[in-house]
């Protein structure tokens, strides 16, 4: 059974607050009276109380200046203030001092029961997300990477134990799964942590350029090189390479990093000096690299040096448990950073993050996230911002990005409705600029059905507005 919520109720009429008392209490809460704010300040020090019901009117400590005195010292419950009727500058004030909400005299118990079920929820939802701020700040994260699944747990240990190894390291996973987060981590956490850390991106340049970038090459040694310059690996000496995308180095340059791997020297371009340096080599991909090997692409002899240790980091989809963890994360990150008065996610929100099947996986989680705070207007990511964030961006083909594989048919199909739904919605607003009378019409819908759709896919017509 849930643990009764607790109800200070203040009002200096004893036969109010029997009133009150009895009517609370067969709503199921557990009700704590005072007859002023003096006796009240008593109670708070003593009980957990969940929510404060106040007199504005009462002898020796009024509620304003109960209000006062809770916020002066940082006690935060939610507080309604009732007042006589028609004395609205009293309700201002209340507000400004930092009420949840008035009421008025005499008191609706309908109203009064809603207002109080609003308080609560605001209250556990505050406690949630302090919760899993606190997990974020805690257990739950390990050098910026944040994961409270089993798998990341894994990765955070083998992190650790490989640190202080020189363990050569190979990074498996797909695309914004947190594979140079964990490469930074690694090195970071490791005594070469002073040294530098160096990343190459090796999908990135053509072979010849890849080749002088990773050693270096002499004054003279091709067409265009006028100066002599390091490579990435000097650069590296005494710390970490990252070789990022290695699935992607084409063959001669393989030869010569196995080279650099088995005998820890090379030479730049050009030259034919040998020379030695101390580097630990951390490698990335999201590629296949037993497949490349079978169809050729891919030294064998290179992998078995590369994957000494190997890091399989899990897609998203595969840990669905830190997406409210990374989601709040996010968004604090990105509050910060756009320096937005947003305090929290709602749960609602989180709820239809769980409906998306990330194959951008964190990456792309972080970049909804942070659409969703800079177009945000309230003081919570509400779940149709998300929708809205969620919406493909113009001319990307969404469908391309829908992965079957592991959802039950049933799922996939539903999921896949949703989708379409919201595209060919969205679609014709953007047609008729927001006008929902013209888009139902093409669309050969009913108005009012229209609208629905709309409602369920967070869209506004505003939105579309040109
Ligand atoms: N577990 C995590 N906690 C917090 N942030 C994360 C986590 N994983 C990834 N990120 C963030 O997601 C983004 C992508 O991460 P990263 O660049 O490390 O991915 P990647 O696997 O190298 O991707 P790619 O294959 O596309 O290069 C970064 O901004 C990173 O900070
Ligand atoms: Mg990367």
């Amino acid at each position: 059974m849930k643990p009764k919520n607790t109800i200070l109720v203040i009002d200096d009429e004893p036969a109010t607050l029997k009133v009150m008392e009895a009517n609370l209490s067969r709503e199921g809460f557990s009700v704590i009276t005072a007859l002023d704010g003096a006796a009240a300040l008593d109670l708070l020090d003593k009980e957990r109380i969940d929510v404060i019901i106040a007199d504005y009117m009462m002898p020796n400590l009024d509620g304003l200046s109960l209000l006062a005195r809770l916020r002066e010292q940082g006690v935060d419950i939610p507080t309604i203030i009732i007042t006589a009727h028609g004395s609205i500058e009293h309700a201002v004030k209340a507000m400004q001092l930092g009420a949840l909400t008035y009421l008025t005299k005499p008191i609706n118990y309908d109203e009064l029961l809603l207002v109080l079920n609003r308080c609560l929820e605001q209250t556990a939802l505050k406690q949630e997300i302090h919760r899993l701020r606190q997990e974020v700040e805690s257990r739950y994260s390990f050098s910026n990477i944040i994961g409270k699944s089993h798998k990341m747990q894994e990765i955070f240990e083998l992190i650790e134990d490989l640190a202080n190894t020189d363990a050569t390291i190979l990074i498996y996973g797909e695309t914004g799964t947190g594979k140079e987060l964990i490469a930074k981590a690694i090195h970071y956490n490791s005594t070469r942590r002073d040294k530098p850390f160096v990343r190459v991106n090796c999908a990135a340049l053509p072979e010849n350029l890849l080749e002088s970038e990773l050693f270096g090459h002499e004054r003279g040694a091709f067409t265009g090189a006028i100066k002599t310059r390091i490579g990435r690996f000097e650069e590296a000496d005494s710390g970490t390479i990252f070789l990022d995308e290695v699935g992607d180095i084409p063959p001669s340059t393989q030869a010569k990093l196995l080279r650099v791997l088995q005998e820890k020297t090379f030479e730049r371009l050009g030259s034919n000096q040998s020379i030695q340096v101390d580097v630990r080599v951390i490698s990335a991909t999201n590629k296949d690299l037993q497949d490349a090997i079978s169809k050729g692409e891919f030294r064998e002899d290179l992998f078995y040096r590369l994957n000494v240790v190997v890091i399989q980091v899990p897609p998203l989809r595969e840990r669905m448990e830190d997406l409210p963890l990374l989601a709040v994360h996010f968004t604090r990150l990105y509050a910060e950073k756009f320096k937005k008065d947003i305090e929290t996610i709602t749960p609602e929100a989180i709820q239809s993050l769980f409906n998306y099947r990330w194959p951008g996986n964190i990456r792309e989680l972080e970049n909804v996230i942070e659409r969703a705070v800079i177009i945000e207007k309230s003081k919570r990511i509400e779940e149709a911002t998300i929708q809205k964030c969620l919406l493909p961006k113009k001319n990307e083909k969404e469908f391309r990005y829908f992965v079957y594989d592991g959802v039950p048919f049933k799922k996939a199909k539903t999921d896949l409705l949703n989708r379409f739904e919201r595209d060919y919605i969205t679609r014709l607003l953007e047609k008729h600029g927001g006008r929902i009378v013209d888009a139902a019409r093409e669309a050969q819908m009913d108005y009012k059905n229209f609208c629905e759709k709309m409602r369920r896919h967070g869209l506004s017509k505003w939105d579309f507005k040109a």
